[in-house]
């Protein structure tokens, strides 16, 4: 007859038949480790397949969890492990890596309870071991696209400075300049007038100075209409972006000696004006690293609007970028450009083959959803 006895011990038994199915499908890897040499393994959860072992290999000894520890970790868990267990800790928990079966590296952050005999002695570890490689390859990439934003503010208010040093001291000579140099001819001028020395005709050297400043006043115009040309080229607002990219070219040849060709077809597609001005300014930054960097002789571009995309293609004939180059998180000026084209939707691909030239080609799709926020883009 079953006594109130049995009754409970089947119960008992029922329950730990369901923890233990628990422990099995959960994605926690669940141990029980004698405190010896080598970390012997008492229980190990079915889960430890996801390490490509069975429990058996770990219970049986053929694999032992400190030997397939990465080195390097399993030097700084033992002393950590030790010290803890030395002053009497009760729980602890690491993050560490292991080696898979396959050979693969993953990330396994794991909880621990010490347990102790009567006499306080430590005798086991049980513990709960997760891997949690997304989640710390999720924070390294964010860590990493943190540092980049960084250094791209850092770079973008060194080139707002750089911009106002530049503008301010061509303001000063070209403008301050004619200025003090008319002020000084209208100071002649009211002298001679005031001397009387102009009366009876005799006005030929007050009209030369007067041819010399208007000469002076129309040469600082062009200076004043450069300058605001070099700010934001009103072409591209006036004429569009074929025209600006026709311009841009001539000046870059102009100043440089490269030879610039180009073949524009955007037809009946013209970008509206975030776009314009991302690709002007991206080809504006292709000139300045040919011009710093590439020792090219020729530069070929290519202004297409083509299955769906608006491509811009700026071709050298230069020494070629290293791949290094083109993907470092130091090329400041190509994240730069990455970013104005992702501000648009669109993105930058950037190669080099050595000795053979360097070629960006920037895509933007016609089709484009606006950002919210995207007037702070111009
Ligand atoms: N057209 C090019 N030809 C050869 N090398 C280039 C070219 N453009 C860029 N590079 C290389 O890539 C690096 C990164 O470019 P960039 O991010 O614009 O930074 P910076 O121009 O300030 O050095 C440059 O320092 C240069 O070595
Ligand atoms: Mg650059």
């Amino acid at each position: 007859m079953e006594t109130e006895l049995d009754k409970e011990l089947a119960n008992l038994r029922a329950r730990i038949s369901e923890l233990e199915t628990v422990i099995n499908i959960s994605p926690a890897m669940t141990f029980r480790w004698r405190v010896a040499d080598g970390w012997p393994v008492e229980f190990a959860s079915e889960s430890v397949s996801q390490l490509g072992y069975s429990a058996d290999d770990f219970v049986s000894g053929r694999v032992s969890w400190p030997g397939i520890t990465l080195p390097e970790d399993c030097a700084r868990l033992e002393k950590e492990v030790g010290d803890i267990l030395a002053a009497g800790g009760s729980e602890f928990h690491n993050e560490y890596r292991l080696i898979t079966k396959s050979g693969e590296v993953r990330w396994i952050a794991d909880r621990n309870r010490v347990i102790r005999d009567r006499d306080g002695n430590v005798t086991h570890i049980q513990g709960v071991a997760m891997d949690i490689t997304e989640r710390r390859e999720t924070e390294s990439e964010l860590k990493g696209s943190q540092k980049m934003l960084r250094s791209l503010a850092k770079h973008l208010q060194s080139a707002v400075e750089e911009e106002r040093t530049r503008v301010s001291r061509q303001v000063h000579d070209d403008l301050g300049q004619a200025l003090t140099g008319l002020r000084m001819d209208l100071a002649w001028l009211a002298r001679r007038l005031q001397s009387g020395e102009s009366a009876g005709g005799n006005c030929d050297e007050i009209l030369e100075k007067v041819d010399q400043m208007f000469e002076l006043i129309d040469s600082t115009a062009v200076s004043v209409r450069e300058l605001c040309t070099e700010l934001r080229p009103g072409i591209l607002d006036d004429l569009g972006l074929e025209a600006a990219v026709e311009w841009g070219c001539e000046r870059f040849s102009e100043r440089t000696g490269i030879e610039c060709v180009h073949r524009l077809r955007l037809h009946e597609n013209q970008p509206d004006d975030l776009v314009a001005t991302a690709f002007f300014r991206i080809l504006q930054e292709c000139f300045t690293n040919i011009f710093r960097h590439a020792a090219a002789q020729s530069v070929s571009i290519q202004l297409n609007a083509q299955n769906g995309m608006y491509v811009l293609v700026v071709k050298d004939d230069g020494k070629g970028i290293t791949e290094e180059d083109a993907n470092s998180q130091q090329s400041i000026g190509l994240i730069g450009m990455r970013e104005r084209a992702h501000a648009v939707g669109g993105e930058i691909q950037v190669c080099g083959e050595e000795g053979r030239g360097t070629t960006v080609t920037a895509t933007v799709p016609i089709q484009r959803i606006p950002a919210a926020d995207e007037e702070s883009c111009l």
